[in-house]
């Protein structure tokens, strides 16, 4: 396969992007879009956000040292692009969409009742790698639409319409392929 050098850059294919929302010591909530967001530890469980120092959001979060992750589907693509176009600064998110702000009981931290499953999270590292900072938060609660839990309590996001970034693009999820193990599975 010929291949040539690329520019510079973090390319990862394809990506979340996620509305991250978050209350000031004000008590005002607001909201911005994370793509750089990922899974960084099962147990206990963690996720990452990288949020540069820009952001208004940014001072936010290392004020409260808390932060929620929304995940959201078609119906809230609309909202997740409009939370990172404008700047909470300039723009109450919240009221401008229509959405609704819920107080979570676990941080304080408001989250987003629009969207199917909300995560809120607590700060437990910090790292400054340049332009962003890495904020490592732990899952301290998690709070599911209605239908979507099993009898054990984990969440099936089979009827929730999820959608997928290959910046600066967003899509939908295609046809499944297989599942996890497919490629040693004896029996098929
Ligand atoms: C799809 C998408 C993904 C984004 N991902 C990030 C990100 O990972 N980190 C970041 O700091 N900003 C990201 N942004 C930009 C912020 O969301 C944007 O600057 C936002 O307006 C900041 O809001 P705030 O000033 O209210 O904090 C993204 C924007 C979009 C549209």
């Amino acid at each position: 396969m010929a291949k040539s050098k690329a520019k510079l850059k973090n390319y990862l294919y394809p990506i979340p992007a996620v509305p991250v929302s978050c209350t000031g010591s004000d008590g005002r909530p607001n909201i911005i879009t994370v793509a750089w967001t990922g899974v960084a530890c099962g147990t206990p469980p963690m996720v990452s956000i990288a949020i540069n120092l820009m952001r208004h959001s940014h001072s936010l979060i290392k004020e409260t040292g808390v932060f929620c992750v929304n995940i959201p589907d078609t119906k809230t693509l609309h909202a997740t692009d409009y939370c990172g176009n404008v700047s909470g600064r300039d723009v109450d998110k919240f009221q401008e969409l229509g959405l609704t702000p819920v107080r979570g009981d676990e941080t304080g931290c408001h989250y987003i009742d629009e969207c199917p499953i909300n995560m809120e999270c607590r700060v437990r590292h910090e790292i400054v790698l340049g332009s962003h900072e890495l904020f490592i938060g732990e899952v301290v609660a998690v709070h599911a639409r209605d239908g979507i839990l099993t009898p054990e309590g984990r969440i099936n996001v089979d009827n929730i319409e999820l959608f997928t970034y290959i910046g600066p693009e967003y899509y939908a999820i295609g046809k499944k392929l297989g599942q996890y193990g497919y490629s040693v599975d004896k029996r098929s």
